[in-house]
């Protein structure tokens, strides 16, 4: 592959991707991302000019789509595609974003892509499962049965079996990933970890919904992006791969565990209200992914990953200090 057209590229787990795959493969990069409330440029900041291009638009602009996949070589390149809306809590007050982006915008990319016979990998997530039970010994694999449960992981499901469908259909060339719970550095601040991290560098305090007994199958971002390269240098075609790095922590550990890095009484935090909804426990089975690709974390201490990730929220106050007031100006409203 010589191009990858990366969507949702100024996101969260987009950027940490270009990043990492500027920096570990030849491959040139075109992002293309709408620069909603969740893209930020400044996280794409300092690339080399030679290799990268940032193009705003929205996927589901099929004219834009269809531009930019005509510039791509079939024999070379291929679409990476991370762009959605991808928050639970705004998916309950406005679903409608989450249909247009995450299963229009998939439709209009899967139609471009089998038109130039483009290969596709699409980002998934575990939450297209539901939730477990606290004490059950399974875990999710590739077999589960899908049972969503928000409006987001629904239009999440429904852009996997949209996907699923081209390739049997019409033998779209895709892979699908679907990962639990990333951690890391440029992630939005309305997410779990990153809005504690910095309530406690402003003085406030942790916000755990309900009991705090939820369970989420942590990752650092940069296993995430180490594992889609993987599936595309070495997946199969038509193949769905579970990511996950064996890091359930309920979310009251996780808590407890920043309180502790930042110095502060392990009881200083705040129960609100709970999610309507919410799922109990995500936990990944992901030795399919390590058997055909042979891919393995790098990031197996969460401690110490949560350490690293609360220095970079130190140092990057300029990054996250515009995002803060309305996003818990957001939160206000629904009471959390
Ligand atoms: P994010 O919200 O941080 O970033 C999403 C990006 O997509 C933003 O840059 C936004 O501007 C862009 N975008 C939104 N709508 C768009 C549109 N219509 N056209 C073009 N660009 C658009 O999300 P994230 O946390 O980085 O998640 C990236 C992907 O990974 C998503 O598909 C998500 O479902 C999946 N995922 C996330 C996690 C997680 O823990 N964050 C875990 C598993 C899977
Ligand atoms: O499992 C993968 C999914 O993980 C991705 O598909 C989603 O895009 C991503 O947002 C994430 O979904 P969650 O809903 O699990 O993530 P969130 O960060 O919103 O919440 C994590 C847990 O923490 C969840 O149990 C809700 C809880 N929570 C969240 C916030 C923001 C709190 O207790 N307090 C909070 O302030």
């Amino acid at each position: 592959m010589s191009t990858l057209l990366v969507t949702g590229g100024a996101g969260f787990i987009g950027s940490n991707f270009v990043r990492h795959a500027l920096a570990n493969t030849d491959h040139d990069v075109v992002v293309l991302d709408k620069l909603t409330y969740a893209g930020n440029l400044a996280s794409l900041g300092g690339l080399p000019p030679e290799r990268f291009r940032f193009v705003r638009g929205d996927i589901a602009d099929a004219e834009l789509v269809a531009d930019l996949t005509a510039a791509l070589d079939p024999a070379t390149d291929a679409i990476v595609h991370f762009a959605a809306e991808s928050h639970n809590d705004n998916s309950l007050a406005a679903p409608r974003p989450f249909v247009d982006t995450n299963i229009v915008g998939t439709f209009t990319l899967i139609e471009a892509a089998r038109r130039r016979d483009l290969r596709f990998h699409h980002i998934s997530t575990d939450e297209v499962y539901g939730d477990l039970e606290l004490d059950d010994p399974a875990r999710f694999t590739e077999r589960t049965a899908y049972r969503p449960s928000s409006p987001y992981s629904s239009t999440k499901a429904a852009s996997d079996l949209l996907v699923a469908a081209w390739v049997r259909s019409y033998g779209l060339r895709a892979t699908i990933s679907g990962c639990s719970n990333n951690y890391g550095p440029h992630q939005h601040v309305e997410k779990f970890i990153p809005r504690q991290i910095t309530n406690l560098l402003r003085g406030d305090r942790p916000k755990l919904y309900g009991t705090g007994r939820n369970v989420r199958d942590w990752i650092h971002v940069d296993d995430h992006n180490s594992a889609v390269l993987a599936i595309l240098e070495r997946g199969r075609i038509g193949e769905t791969y579970l990511i996950g790095a064996n890091g359930e922590r309920s979310n009251l550990d996780i808590v407890e565990t920043l309180l502790e890095l930042l110095g502060r009484p392990r009881d200083g935090y705040d129960l609100v209200g709970d999610r309507p909804g919410h799922d109990l426990r995500y936990a990944i089975d992901a030795t399919k992914l390590r058997t055909e690709t042979g891919w393995t974390p790098r990031y197996t201490d969460l401690r110490e990953g949560l350490a690293r990730t609360v220095d970079w929220y130190r140092d990057h106050e300029d990054w996250w200090a515009p995002q803060k007031a309305p996003t818990e100006a957001r939160y206000s409203e629904i009471g959390r």
